[in-house]
């Protein structure tokens, strides 16, 4: 047997395939069914003068997502999608699949989510998960090669990350525990045992919002390095993301393409994708704000962005941008504190290019002992379950700092796809956990 994707090894040859149906087309005495193996789809032409009665009217009579098995010479044809086409000789039929629900007329959204688990097979779907993988894949390339090492986090934690308004609460036998929002608390450490970590774990966030940008269940990688600094930090996160976009240029240009099809823009996103360089522009809060001012949007020093904000702001640059040194009040315990201007704190969002928003979120982390145990009682947060984490500062206290990129944004921007539902397998909404 072989898979699609290796036909082209085979042309001039006969062979033998197993996959779904993925459409069927007919012109006069040929049929030509579409075939589907999970790696790549491949015409099978059945010609009524050259077969048996038989095949010739089971190939007729196949319904979507059936599974069959052909066997016929392989052809090639500039043409088609692989590059090759069947001319199919024989025709079995393995198992049937009646009034399959997808089908190539559109659907509505709430349809086609609740039917996730078949969704997976369509193209633009099998398009985004492919890039999805390539992503991945190329996050791990990237650290690895500049030799950090993959540290897991634990996902049950007995205390909140980035604040109590997200925390998923779980009975943990006679007591509570939290799913955890992030994996930075226990990054920290491992960075002080090997200097350059990162981790690639869920996170879950008990969002109230249901907008385009926010799953409750998302995948969170987070770098953590020793002696590093805000501009260390910001350049690292510059480095890595030029690195993802080229690799995902290279690699899946077909995929990229196919999901840039009928969506408005998509060209010049493309463009400017493969102009992508560094460095990424800088904007201070401060400056942010005063910009969202010029631009008619009435904020003070001191609020939050939201995302109309953060479009705002994106919107203005062709390249991503790292908006930096957030206010001190309404950040989380962790971030350091800036001596040049104790109001603010060394920290970052990066946003991305058009109207994308925040997809990495980073800081320079208090390393001094006084200042974070004030900070937590400022939260007023409990002090006993991070005990633990002010060991670090007890017991050689070390400049460091770290990011946490959300992968599903990522993809989002990268794609160019509208909605983050679409981004993960499986998403997991304020409203939705099935299938
Ligand atoms: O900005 P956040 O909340 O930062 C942290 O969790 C830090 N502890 C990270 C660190 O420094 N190690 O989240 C980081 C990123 C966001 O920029 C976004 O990409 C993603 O995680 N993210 C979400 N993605 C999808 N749905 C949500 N509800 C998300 N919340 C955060
Ligand atoms: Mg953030």
């Amino acid at each position: 047997m072989v898979w699609i994707e290796e036909l082209k090894e085979h042309v001039g040859k006969e062979v033998t395939l197993k996959g779904w149906v993925y459409n069927k087309r007919d012109s006069g005495k040929v049929r030509f069914v579409l075939l589907r193996d999970g790696t790549g789809i491949l015409q099978c032409v059945f010609v009524d003068t050259e077969i048996d009665k038989e095949t010739y009217g089971l190939a007729d009579s196949l319904n979507q997502e059936a599974v069959v098995e052909v066997s016929g010479l392989v052809r090639e044809d500039t043409r088609a999608p692989g590059g090759v086409e069947l001319t199919a000789r024989s025709l079995k039929l393995i198992a049937d699949s009646a009034d399959y629900p997808i089908t190539p007329k559109e659907h509505g959204i709430d349809f086609l989510l609740s039917r996730r688990h078949l969704w997976l097979r369509s193209s633009r779907q099998h398009a985004l998960l492919r890039c999805r993988d390539t992503m991945i894949r190329t996050f791990h390339e990237f650290f690895g090669d500049r030799g950090f090492i993959l540290v897991d986090p634990p996902m049950i934690t007995p205390t909140s990350c980035e604040g109590a308004t997200t925390l998923f609460e779980i009975k943990y036998f006679d007591d509570v525990a939290y799913l955890s929002q992030s994996g930075q608390l226990y990054m920290e450490p491992a960075a002080a045992a090997f200097g350059k970590v990162y981790c690639l774990a869920p996170s879950f966030r008990a969002e109230k919002s249901k907008t385009r940008r926010h799953l409750t269940e998302f995948w969170h990688l987070e770098p953590e390095v020793a002696f590093l600094d805000l501009e260390g930090d910001m350049e690292l996160a510059e480095d890595m993301l030029l690195f993802v976009v080229k690799r995902l240029l290279e690699r899946r240009p077909d995929e990229l393409k196919l999901l840039g099809k009928k969506v408005e823009g998509s060209e010049e996103h493309l463009k400017l994708l493969e102009g992508l360089d560094k460095p990424f522009y800088r904007l201070s809060y401060t400056d942010a704000v005063k910009m969202l001012n010029d631009n008619g949007i009435k904020m003070q020093w001191g609020e939050k962005f939201g995302a109309d904000e953060e479009a705002v702001i994106s919107r203005e640059f062709d390249r991503p941008v790292f908006v930096h040194r957030y206010p001190k009040a309404s950040a989380p315990f962790y971030m350091k504190e800036d001596h040049a201007d104790p109001d603010v704190v060394l920290n970052f969002d990066l946003l991305a290019s058009e109207g994308y928003g925040e997809i990495i979120g980073g800081s320079q982390r208090e390393d001094d002992l006084e200042k974070l145990k004030a900070a937590i009682q400022r939260q007023k947060l409990p002090r006993e379950p991070l005990e633990w984490y002010l060991d670090l500062r007890r017991y050689g206290t070390f400049e460091h700092s770290g990011f946490g990129i959300g992968m599903e944004r990522t993809l989002a921007w990268i794609t160019g796809v509208h909605h983050i539902r679409e981004t993960i397998p499986y998403p997991r909404l304020i409203d939705r956990i099935y299938p």
